[in-house]
């Protein structure tokens, strides 16, 4: 279904596994139509079920990753590749390992990078030297954050070290045995480097996104709600299940 008025697109889906095959869907058309395309991938429960799609579609001979260039939006700050918790882990065991991507063409963000300040430049330029991203795929935090831009930060923000909120460090700590062992800092994106993307999409499932979906696309834009500054951008859908898009 699309909802006129603002610029974008709101695709409502019946349940989780209808999301994950439309986005999975999305990303395989713009591969097959610019097989070099540069991707931008997120992390978190959301986007799993739509790198299994993605996975099957592969193994079916339907995309090929042979030319893909990846850009993670983000990596927590302190963790090894190697940990289990670290998106770079997470990225390989829930898409790259399972697919034909290029080592040399898999980007994201160095968590235990000597000097944060360079880290974040030369990932920016590396960004920039590739012509920018084709193609974002976004999921959203329960306070509205993309990435790791949490409420607050300018729109400008480039890729960037992030102190992270409360609400972010209680909701990811399910993924560690204790909160103690939830890192409290992040390299992320900024607001700026995901507007720059050309086309993005923006995922959401359950009751638990309900609020922040809302403010997303139908509150003001306001660093407060750091995706409702996708308003702004031309070529964004959101596709959202039935119980996000309860109060749209
Ligand atoms: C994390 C990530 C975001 C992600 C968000 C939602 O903090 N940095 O990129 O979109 O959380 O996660 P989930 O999909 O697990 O709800």
């Amino acid at each position: 279904m699309m909802q006129g008025g603002k610029m974008v697109e709101i695709v409502i889906v019946k349940d989780y596994n209808e999301m994950s095959k439309k986005a999975a869907k999305i990303v395989t058309t713009q591969i097959n139509g610019k097989p070099n395309s540069v991707l931008g991938f997120a992390t978190g429960d959301t986007p799993r079920g739509m790198y299994e799609e993605l996975i099957k579609l592969y193994n079916n001979g339907n995309v090929d990753f042979a030319d893909i260039k990846a850009f993670n939006l983000d990596e927590y700050y302190g963790l090894e590749k190697e940990n289990p918790q670290s998106y770079h882990y997470y990225m390989m065991e829930n898409l790259f390992r399972h697919v034909n991507i290029k080592n040399e063409n898999i980007h994201i963000p160095e968590g235990m990078a000597e000097s944060i300040e360079i880290e974040c430049e030369e990932y920016e330029n590396k960004i920039k030297k590739v012509g920018g991203i084709d193609l974002q795929v976004l999921g959203i935090g329960r306070n509205g954050h993309i990435g790791f831009n949490e409420p607050d930060l300018k729109f400008e923000a480039r890729t960037h070290f992030v102190k992270l909120d409360d609400d972010t460090i209680k909701a990811n700590s399910r993924f560690f045995s204790s909160i103690q062992e939830m890192p409290t800092k992040a390299i992320s994106m900024g607001i700026k480097t995901i507007m720059q993307a050309k086309k993005i999409i923006l995922l959401a499932s359950g009751k638990e996104k309900r609020d922040a979906i809302f403010k997303a696309v139908r509150g003001e834009t306001t660093p407060e709600v750091p995706a409702s500054v996708l308003q702004r951008h031309p070529n964004v859908i959101v596709i959202v299940d039935e119980e996000t898009a309860a109060l749209l």
